[in-house]
């Protein structure tokens, strides 16, 4: 394959976030990413030490794919712990997808991987670690990964946030980054709530023009609970994913949108007409609801309507044939005391509190098979039953399933590869066994995945 073009984020990463970027990717995207410490301002003049990025001073930049064209990331580790590089939510071939001792080794201090795949899906993805998990995403290695749709929807313009916490003391810099107590319950929080690296940014937009913003939960604990008063717009996909009728966008804390860590929404907002006029984007949380970020209307004013909007296309994915799927339960639950996980090389919390099935995940893939074999090409219904009192977004790597039934809730049945498992929840999941391999299946409240909340699914 010849390159028409190269981009390497690690040198252009600011260049990257800018709209320009997009222009400039050609039939194949190629970008090395290089895993290092890093320092940033997160609080006012402060510089925040210790952080992990793919750039010495600031967040990880939006990685754009072009749906159906080959992408190519060389990801060198420059820090002396073991990592890998996982693309959470995207259909790739399973050696291509980050999680080690399952689908590759560990990536030792000056080692490099080579990541090649063709993403077939468009939409709002992401990319983090899948080894030293806890630290490397506490301290800040997680970015928004935009896979473009072959004919743009008309947008004027597309902003990322990448909402995420930092656990930070007063000094501004690092505190504990897990406890005992936060991991047995619904994790440990951070201490200062960002979008993009920075508290309550505000990102220009068009005034009267049409924004797509795309937000992704990347945090290992939060789930956010997202409104934005007095907003025009729509949420049109969910997890990557259009919905078929997009829904009304939450305005307040009642109705508010949960993305809960792993989950993405994108939304189609038209700002307002007249310039310095602001729309916020909220949370609700503890003791007050707070802003994570501000779009500020700034120009001559559009007069764009959302109707002009092309709807997404969907994503070609196999229906399932539920009347045939087979199905298989797994109980999420607390953990039989005792063992200790064996985390190999890629970072341990150092005690069980979760299991599926009663199996605390090892964390090393030659200890313990598969939770479930299925054959190729079968439709399966996968029943997730929680008997735990806490919620756990279940993310299965490498298929997207829908959500079918819950003994609690209606749901919506778009495609997603992360779904919100409430306390005492039953969840049918369904999709298609057609992508050959080991996946990963785990809670991504992080402190869940390593201590026990995590196994593998095998198609064969
Ligand atoms: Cu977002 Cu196993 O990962
Ligand atoms: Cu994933
Ligand atoms: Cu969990």
């Amino acid at each position: 394959m010849t390159l028409t073009r190269r981009q390497s984020l690690g040198l252009l990463g600011a260049a990257a976030l800018t709209p320009g970027f997009a222009a400039l990717a050609s039939t194949e995207t190629r970008i090395s990413l290089r895993i290092q410490s890093a320092s940033a301002e997160l609080l006012k003049g402060v510089m925040t030490q210790g952080m992990v990025s793919t750039r010495p001073d600031g967040p990880p930049p939006v990685i754009r794919m072009k749906q159906g064209r080959p992408f190519t990331a060389k990801v060198e580790n420059a820090t002396p712990d073991f990592t890998t590089m996982h693309w959470h939510g995207l259909r790739l071939p399973n050696k291509m997808d980050g999680v080690p001792y399952l689908t590759q080794f560990p990536i030792g201090q000056g080692e490099t991987f080579d990541y090649e795949f063709t993403p077939q899906d468009a939409g709002t993805y992401w990319y983090h670690p899948h080894c030293m998990t806890m630290e490397q995403m506490a301290l800040g290695l997680t970015g928004i990964i935009v896979v473009e749709e072959a004919e743009a929807p008309g947008f004027d313009a597309d902003i990322a946030l990448n909402l995420r916490d930092f656990r930070l003391g007063s000094d501004g810099q690092f505190i504990d980054l897990w406890t005992a107590r936060g991991a047995a319950r619904a994790g440990t929080f951070g201490t200062v709530m960002t979008a993009n690296w920075a508290v309550e940014p505000v990102e220009e937009a068009p005034a009267g023009g049409l924004v797509r913003l795309r937000i992704a939960a990347t945090d290992t604990a939060r789930i956010y609970k997202l409104f934005l008063p007095g907003a025009t717009g729509q949420i049109i996909a969910l997890d990557g994913h259009p919905l078929i009728a997009p829904l009304p966008l939450p305005q307040s804390e009642d109705t508010a949108l949960l993305l809960a860590p792993g989950q993405r929404a994108d939304l189609a907002i038209a700002m307002p007409v007249t310039e310095g006029e602001t729309i916020d984007l909220m949370t609700h949380a503890p003791g007050a609801p707070r802003r994570l970020a501000r779009l500020r209307a700034t120009g001559g004013t559009l007069k764009r309507e959302l109707s002009e909007l092309k709807p997404l296309t969907a994503n070609a994915i196999p229906e399932p044939d539920l009347a045939k799927a087979r199905i298989e339960e797994l109980v999420f639950g607390w953990s039989p005391e005792g063992d200790l996980p064996n985390d190999g090389l890629c970072g341990t919390l150092g005690y069980t509190f979760w299991s599926i099935n009663r199996t605390p995940w090892p964390g090393d893939a030659a200890g313990s098979g598969p939770l479930v074999t299925l054959k190729h090409g079968e439709s399966v219904i996968l029943r997730l039953r929680n008997e735990s009192p806490n919620d756990h977004p279940i993310h299965l790597h490498g298929l997207a399933f829908r959500v079918i039934a819950s003994n609690r809730r209606e749901v919506s049945p778009h495609w997603t590869d992360t779904a919100l498992l409430l306390e005492k929840e039953v969840l049918d999941i369904a999709f298609v066994a057609d992508n050959p391999g080991d996946w990963a299946f785990h809670c991504h409240v992080i402190e869940h995945q390593k201590t026990g909340l995590a196994g593998y699914i095998r198609i064969a």
